[in-house]
Formats: structure tokens, sequence, C-alpha cells
């Protein structure tokens, strides 16, 4: 299943890293193939609709970037020293099934697998995640963290403040925080954050833990189901531009990095209880099956939702899930 380029994919690439012509010559060396084979592969692409100019003199030119994500598109935005590896696939059931397979064989720390669709695509509480082709960021980060089991359940708050921080700088939106993991902009749903861990209870440490991020990036309008779209939408629906998903996987990896980092010291805390959306609203709170109104609070210093029950009662939630009611 792993996506090996192609000629075409690596022409693609190569095309899409560069403002400039780039001369048949120069890609047939540094893809190790004949210039014919080039210009096969520059005519199929452009068949298939790829704004690809020719030059006698120059060479080829992307004259619009295609919508595709490519390691070398996304190694572009990535620190010139990050060695990581990256696992871009076309298609997988779930890219947190895929990293965790990968990480149970093991695979170190800061891979992170990356499909341009998925076809059963995971949320929380056993729900479904809408994972269209060409149109979102489906990634799952390995984590090998050494801390504890407890600091470990803050991995999906730190998370998702990183991965607000960094839609934020490249889609200059403000992106906020709906306890525990969703991201929402003006009051829908843009991204959900799944973390899966494999914990050792010998040791009481965590072995590995794969954390999911799926981001709606383009116009989700005409694709996702009528229901669906009564809570979530996309960064294109709210902001009416179609970002580089190259650039925002670059960013999530370096800002998820960043924040992980500090987690032990609990800086995302503040951050995180900014962006929040659900404070002083009204909730429906499930817990082991029950349903009870509450008013949501505040954060705890464990990232937890502190609520107040309708009779009175407080209660930090650590788990559950507590849903915004309609004002
Ligand atoms: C949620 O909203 O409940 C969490 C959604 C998490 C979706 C991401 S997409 C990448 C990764 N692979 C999955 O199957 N799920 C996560």
């Amino acid at each position: 299943m792993i996506f090996s380029l192609t000629v075409k994919e690596s022409v693609i690439s190569e095309l899409s890293c560069s403002d400039e012509y780039i001369s048949g010559e120069a890609l047939a060396e540094k893809l190790g193939v004949s210039r014919n084979t080039i210009w096969k592969a520059v005519k199929s692409l452009r068949e298939e609709g790829f704004d690809i100019d020719a030059s006698p003199n120059r060479g080829y030119r992307i004259l619009k970037k295609p919508y595709i994500i490519t390691e070398a598109g996304i190694r572009k935005f990535l620190p010139h020293d990050d060695n990581r590896r990256l696992y871009i696939l076309d298609s997988v059931d779930s890219t947190n099934n895929y990293a965790k397979e990968l990480a149970r064989n093991g695979e170190p720390g800061g891979t992170v697998v990356i499909s341009d669709m998925q076809t059963a695509g995971k949320g929380r509480m056993g729900r479904s995640f809408c994972s269209p082709p060409k149109s979102n960021i489906y990634m799952s980060i390995i984590l090998r963290p050494e801390i504890d089991i407890e600091s470990s359940q803050l991995i999906t708050s730190c998370v998702a403040a990183a991965a607000a921080s960094a839609i934020d700088t490249i889609c200059g939106t403000d992106t906020q925080i709906k306890w525990v993991n969703d991201l929402f902009l003006n009051g829908k749903k843009i991204c959900g954050i799944l973390t899966e861990a494999s914990v050792s209870f010998e040791s009481g440490t965590l072995d590995f833990a794969v954390v999911g991020i799926g981001i709606n990036i383009r116009s989700v309008a005409n694709v996702f189901p009528k229901e669906l779209l009564k809570t979530a939408t996309s960064i294109q629906d709210e902001t009416e531009k179609l970002f580089d998903r190259s650039e925002i996987i670059a960013e999530v990896i370096t800002s998820v990095e960043k924040y992980l980092n500090e987690l032990p010291d609990r800086k995302f805390l503040e951050e995180y209880k900014k962006r929040s959306f659900i404070i002083g609203k009204r909730v429906i709170v499930t817990k082991a099956g029950e349903e009870r109104e509450a008013i949501a609070a505040g954060i705890s210093e464990n990232a937890g939702l502190e609520v107040i029950y309708d009779d009175g009662q407080k209660e930090a939630l650590n788990s559950g899930e507590a849903r915004i009611l309609p004002t």
C-alpha cells in the first residue's frame, strides 16, 4: 500500500517545488530516466489536465500547482534537517490503523502517515470520520514520548492546541477548541483528533501513541451528507480560500513536535483555555451512557472539563463527551 512515486508523480513533484522552468535534461538526470520518458510523462500529465508549460529553450514549468500531496511538497515546508519518515498513501482504511501497525513493528516516533483518502476513517466513540479524496488532510503521527500514563492523557489536548495554532499560522483563521478534541471555525467543526495508545502495564509507561488528525480543507458543501453539514464545515467554506494541504501538514508536524516537547510543563494549557469554545455554554454531558445537563465552567489542570450540573454538583470530566446546547 505504500505509495512509491511513478515517473509522472515525480515530475509533478519536482515541478511543484519550483517556480522556475526545469529543463527536460535536468529532470531526466534527477529522476534517472531518459528525456523521452520525461517528455512522455509530461504529455500524459497534460492530457490529465495538469497545466504544464513547455518552452523549447527553457524546459517545463507548472502554471497551476496541482492539488496533490507529495513527500517533496511537504518537505519543502519542513526544517531542512527534519529527517522523519513520511508515508504518503493514495488510499487506506485509516491512517491511524496503518500507523499503529508500523509502530507495533518498531517504527520510530515522529513518523507520519498521510493519505489522500480513507475508506474507513475513524472518529471518537466508535464513530466514522468522513474522508473523501483530494480534499482534506488525514494524517497520523507516531509518538514515543517518555512520559507516564497520567501525562499521556494530555496528548490529545496538547495536539489540539498545536493543530489550532498551525491552522491559524497558515490560514490566518481564529480556530477554537471544543473540549476535548474538536477544532471549530465560526461555530462548526473543521478538525477532529483521535489518539490511540499502547500501554505497557508492567512499567506503567506508554509504548507508543498514534495521534490521528483530520482537517477539512476543501469545500465540503457539496460533498458531506446534509445532516453532517449542520455541524461540520471546512477551511475553504469559512475563508473562501483553498490552502495548500502540504503546507498545512508540515506546519502541523512542526507545531505538534514543539507543543509535545513542552507537554510536561503543561504550557499548552493556557492557550488551550484561551481557544476554548465551550466555557460558559450549556452542555449535555454523556458519561457511561447517561446524559445530564450542565454548565461548562472551566478547564482543569489536567485538561478536563469542569462542569456544574443543574443540581449544583461539580465535576471535572476527564473522559466522555459534552455537546453544546443551542441557545
Ligand atoms: C473525531 O472527530 O471524533 C476524531 C476524528 C479523527 C480523524 C482522523 S483522520 C486521520 C486519522 N485516521 C483516522 O481514522 N482517524 C483520524
